[in-house]
């Protein structure tokens, strides 16, 4: 794992238990909501439970990553650019961080596979967060992610 991406991930799971705290202070927090920022949905207010984060994709806020090449913003704190989750294939799904390692910028939803970064620099990635095209050096940070019986497991920290 390339430098940039061991900081940004110790970065991303030190703000992220603290916001396990804050959840477990208000255990009645149990629903997810949805807000927008720069046209893009983005879903906050959902819970992490031992470091993992589990979506149900029949619940309708996830049924975006039912279509393969789709993709979700998840906000996990307000101060870090938000999660985002892909559908790449079938089987599978992605969880990466949406700060681009080039130089911090936010990176889009995916269109037609591709992720590209709101900095108009030009760096663009796959639906697994790999650089497509520079200026970026390094993949985004990323997180393990299972799509088992329609649920998606990110493990966020452990
Ligand atoms: S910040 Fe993303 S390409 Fe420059």
């Amino acid at each position: 794992m390339p430098p940039d991406d061991l900081l940004n991930r110790r970065k991303f799971l030190a703000d992220s238990g603290r916001l396990l705290v804050m959840i477990s202070s208000f255990s009645a927090l149990s629903c997810a909501c949805t807000s927008e920022k720069k046209g893009e949905p983005r879903l906050a207010g959902l819970v992490i439970d031992q470091g993992r984060l589990v979506l149900d994709l029949n619940e309708s806020l996830y049924s975006a990553l039912n279509t393969i090449g789709n993709g979700l913003k998840l906000e996990i704190t307000q101060q870090e650019k938000p999660l985002i989750i892909t559908r790449v294939s079938e089987t599978r799904v992605a969880a990466f961080s949406s700060q681009c390692t080039h130089a911090g910028y936010e990176i889009m939803l995916p269109e037609h596979g591709v992720l590209t970064c709101a900095s108009g620099h030009g760096g663009a990635f796959d639906l697994e967060g790999r650089v497509l095209t520079g200026p970026p050096k390094s993949n985004l940070a990323s997180y393990p992610a299972q799509l088992i019986a329609n649920r998606v497991y990110v493990t966020l920290f452990s």
